[in-house]
């Protein structure tokens, strides 16, 4: 095994991914930031320099579980002190699995603002399936809000909603429509159609050949549906394990997610196809993101568009079908590794609810709404500092949890904040109900992709309506569950999980939609923090030898 070096320096810059001009915090200048290309087994070493003046900064490595280094694990309040302008802090980690990953800022509500990429993990042993060339798709949605502007209003009573976003971006690329910003009375200067960094994203293939396209996305809170006109995906991975291939038109993907799919450049090379995303399970306002795959030695030239309309994606509230292809993904049969265990020693059943505190709309599970601490817990808990954030633990169940209405408007919309954590026993396994219910609006529930950091889990199910907790575990697929680090909770429904609790640390597990994280959307985990090795000082630069905050 080797080590990667990367050296990156994170400053702003002004960029215009989707032609308007707009400030972004940038890896080395760039949005995304550069593909981390690593093999199975390697040490990934990121040297991080903040250059960003008057605004703090931390990286998570998301689907990188971390283990042995959970200190390096980048989420800002959990694993690590802030980086401060200024200041070099280095992340050195394991990539022990290959597959597709992301990085991407944790802290506040910066991923939003453009610091994020992928990483990709070459594997040591042959995969179940080949192809011949391979191509990157990088999926996000885009404000020209800053995103200062989008938590002040989050934060505000009444509360201003960060709204649609403006754009579908393709590998941070992304057209937003001139002239409607000049007759909307927006500032046209900001808004250059010809500014290279909104130039369509091209990707070519040779006839009669086989493409992987590894395709993650990094939403801040858009649940897409990706499809490549003309060439249907045969679904072979998913957050870095192998799935028994399924064949679809286009893929529903959420926040969070990566999948690698393999495509067939079989149509006609003559012309020109669309990538194309489109907004799923909120009612879209953004046009359609899109790219250009076009074929070698074809008639058309590489950056024509296509002539047709770029495909639209199924109906926006088509639940169903997303629940169907949620059920598809399952393990490869020769890669179900490891077997989940029969059962669990815990279980912990989550109700996602939209509640109010102080006037403000906040985001709670069993009514808690989660806040981070000031001193990371890992700190905290690693050495013995008592009174940094809530010792009572959040509760493990919600109240009237086998007569609550999950389709009616919650009777109590009240909640409290708490900074207090999950202690899991190490080794045990640990089952995760998460179950959806109405907003505070009266016929509206979402999608939550909800993402767990150091852990893979089993996704033992998907129902919809209220979970019971004596019939639905009779139903788990025990038999080839896939693993994945993200996974949608989809309206009004539930999602099971199971993790082994036995990566030592403090883990992060939340929603992946920025706001609703930045909203209370989140947990945390604590397991086996006596075989957490010595921390490094870099990670606790924010906190006195007394245990109190500088
Ligand atoms: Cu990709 Cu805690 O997130
Ligand atoms: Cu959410």
């Amino acid at each position: 095994a080797k080590t990667v070096h990367e050296k990156w320096d994170i400053s702003y810059h002004f960029k215009s991914p989707d032609c308007v001009r707009k400030l972004a915090v940038t890896v080395n200048g760039g949005t995304p930031g550069p593909t981390i290309r690593a093999a199975q087994g390697d040490t990934v070493v990121v040297t991080v320099k903040n250059s960003l003046m008057t605004e703090n900064v931390a990286i998570h490595w998301h689907g990188i579980r971390q283990i042995g280094t959970p200190w390096a694990d980048g989420t800002e309040g959990v694993t690590q002190c802030p980086i401060l302008p200024g200041e070099t802090f280095e992340y050195r980690f394991v990539v022990d699995r290959p597959g597709t990953y992301m990085y991407h800022a944790h802290y506040g509500m910066q991923r939003s603002a453009g610091l994020n990429g992928m990483i990709i993990v070459s594997p040591a042993e042959p995969e179940p399936f080949s192809y011949d060339g391979e191509h990157d798709v990088f999926l996000n949605d885009w404000w020209h809000k800053s995103t200062y502007e989008q938590a002040a209003g989050l934060a505000s009573v009444p509360i201003e909603w960060v709204g649609e976003p403006k754009s579908l971006l393709i590998n941070g690329r992304g057209r937003f429509n001139c002239s409607a910003l000049a007759a909307s009375g927006g500032a046209a200067a900001a808004c250059n159609a010809t500014s290279p960094d909104c130039a369509v994203q091209v990707f070519a293939v040779v006839p009669g050949r086989t493409y992987r396209f590894r395709i993650g996305s990094v939403t801040s809170l858009s649940a897409l549906n990706f499809e490549i006109e003309g060439h249907p995906m045969t679904v072979v991975e998913a957050d870095g394990h192998y799935v028994k291939p399924f064949v679809v038109k286009n893929l529903n993907i959420y926040s969070g997610e990566t999948y690698s799919v393999l495509i067939k450049a079989d149509q006609d090379p003559n012309r020109n196809y669309w990538l194309a995303s489109n907004v799923v399970s909120r009612k879209p306002s953004t046009p359609t993101g899109t790219a250009v795959l076009s074929y070698y030695g074809g008639r058309s030239s590489p950056r024509a568009l296509p002539p047709t309309a770029a495909p639209t994606g199924p109906a926006w509230n088509d639940t169903a079908y997303r629940i169907a292809q949620s059920q598809a993904t399952v393990s490869h049969p020769a890669h179900v590794h490891p077997p989940p265990p029969p059962r669990a020693d815990r279980t912990i059943l989550l109700l996602n609810s939209q509640n109010k505190i102080d006037g403000r709309i906040k985001w709670a599970l069993n009514n808690v709404s989660f806040v981070l601490p000031h001193v990371p817990y890992l700190v905290s808990l690693k050495h013995g500092l008592r009174g940094t954030f809530d010792e009572r633990p959040p509760p493990e169940t919600y109240d009237n949890s086998t007569g609550y209405d999950v389709y009616g408007v919650q009777p109590n919309p009240n909640a409290t904040t708490s900074d207090g954590l999950y202690r899991l026993a190490f080794g045990s396994v640990v089952d995760v109900v998460l179950q959806n219910a109405n907003m505070l609006a009266p016929n509206n529930s979402e999608t939550h992709p909800w993402h767990l950091h150091g852990h893979d889990f089993w996704v033992l199910g998907y129902g919809v309506g209220r979970y019971d907790p004596v019939a639905h575990p009779a139903a788990y697929n025990l038999k080839d569950p896939i693993m994945k680090n993200t996974v949608a909770v989809h309206p009004y429904g539930w999602t099971a999980l199971r993790f082994r609790a036995d990566n030592p640390g403090v883990w992060a597990f939340h929603c992946h939609i920025e706001a609703h994280f930045f909203m209370g959307m989140g947990v945390a985990f604590e397991e086996g923090i006596d075989r957490v090795g010595q921390l490094p000082e870099e990670v606790m630069r924010c906190v006195s030898k007394k245990g109190g905050r500088h």
